[in-house]
């Protein structure tokens, strides 16, 4: 079928990922009750991270070349602009960003029974709709420039950001894809009893173009789904202890909904980008899921969860050049041009590596 990647074979690791088959993991959501606060009070939590001032030009923090897996400390304007002067014409097959949601406004949330602050740090802070809606659009635009023809975007966000974003990728002539919803099987009760639980964020994928092919690896999706179509509604734990061993990120996404996006819409080999990086989830379902793999966050704490998470991976990875992928694509299938258009890794530098 065309636009989809070759299919994998039995024993591939994508078909055998406990989150996709194991209806005990989502047997597993309980439901949490939360205790008035003993005397403190959600506005008062400090936010957990002062101003970050990151190195500009962003600095490579992180190479695992086994993967090629690529970390940057900075801003991720100004990576998205580096990259474009060397890349005009794009260079990544694929990008899952999880912006700010622009949440941390000093309400409260409850978690593990206690009352706790909503903030997240100070790049989680709203400065407004106005300045919103033009960061949304500064890093919707490079990205855009960044991606190949046919590569495609996704962005999570919740009521506070994703109408934004919603705007601004059909302002930008992205195509709206699907709107994804995760169902989120135990979500923290509502405080205020005003309002529905919030139990669901939305995922928007899009593709960079009107009217260019993109891939959807439709087979797969089904399998995964036990021989019937993949529906837009994906029920999911939020990320497990597990996830979280090497320190916490307070926006972690679980690796299963990251690696179901990437799943669909990329081959093995292609490029993947994250801008808003955090604790590495996406550069893990790539790790494991053989795809190549850029991000960046303005944190250095938050780089080295991510870089600590890399690391206790590898050695269980894959060697891509070692497992003939070329040889295993039909030399007409279109993933395969897309591949063989990009996969240039002798060529393909950024600022900060020599
Ligand atoms: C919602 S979190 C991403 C969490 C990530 N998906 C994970 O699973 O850990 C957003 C991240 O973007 C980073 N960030 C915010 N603004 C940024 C910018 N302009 N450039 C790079 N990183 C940024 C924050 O430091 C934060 O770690």
């Amino acid at each position: 079928m065309k636009n989809q990647c070759p299919a994998l074979s039995e024993n591939n690791p994508a078909l055998s990922q406990p989150e996709f088959f194991s209806a005990e993991l989502l047997r597993q959501a309980t439901t949490t009750t939360c205790k008035t606060p003993a005397g403190e009070s959600a506005d008062t939590a400090a936010v957990k991270e002062s101003v970050i001032t990151p190195p500009n030009p962003p600095r490579l923090a992180y190479h695992n070349q086994e993967n090629d897996i690529r970390l940057y400390h900075g801003d991720c304007l100004d990576l998205l602009d580096a990259i474009a002067a060397q890349y005009p014409d794009g260079c990544f097959d694929m990008v899952f960003a999880d912006p700010p949601y622009f949440l941390s406004n000093n309400g409260s949330t409850c978690k593990g029974g206690q009352r706790v602050s909503v903030n997240k740090g100070q790049w989680d802070k709203s400065r407004g709709l106005r300045a919103d809606f033009k960061f949304t659009r500064a890093w919707l635009r490079r990205v855009k420039r960044a991606l190949n023809p046919g590569g495609t975007i996704w962005v999570s966000g919740t009521q506070h950001s994703i109408h934004v974003v919603g705007f601004v990728l059909q302002s930008l002539k992205f195509r709206i894809l699907n709107d994804i919803t995760w169902e989120k099987m135990n979500p923290p009760p509502n405080l205020a009893c005003r309002q529905f639980t919030h139990s669901t964020e939305t995922l928007i994928w899009a593709a960079r173009d009107e009217g260019t092919d993109h891939i959807f690896n439709y087979d797969l999706m089904r399998r995964i789904n036990r021989g019937a179509q993949m529906q837009s509604v994906w029920r999911m734990n939020a990320p497990t202890p597990d996830e979280k061993v090497f320190g916490e990120h307070p926006t972690q996404k679980p690796v299963a909904l990251i690696t179901r996006c990437l799943l669909a819409a990329t081959c093995e080999g292609e490029w993947v980008f994250d801008p808003f990086l955090g604790s590495g989830t996406t550069a893990i379902a790539c790790q494991r899921n053989r795809r190549r793999f850029v991000g960046i966050d303005l944190s250095g704490s938050y780089l080295d969860i991510a870089a600590a998470r890399i690391r206790a991976e590898s050695g269980q990875g894959v060697d891509l050049f070692e497992t003939g992928l070329e040889n295993q694509l039909p030399a007409d299938s279109s993933s395969h041009n897309r591949l063989a258009r990009n996969f240039k890794p002798e060529t393909f530098t950024f600022p900060g590596i020599s």
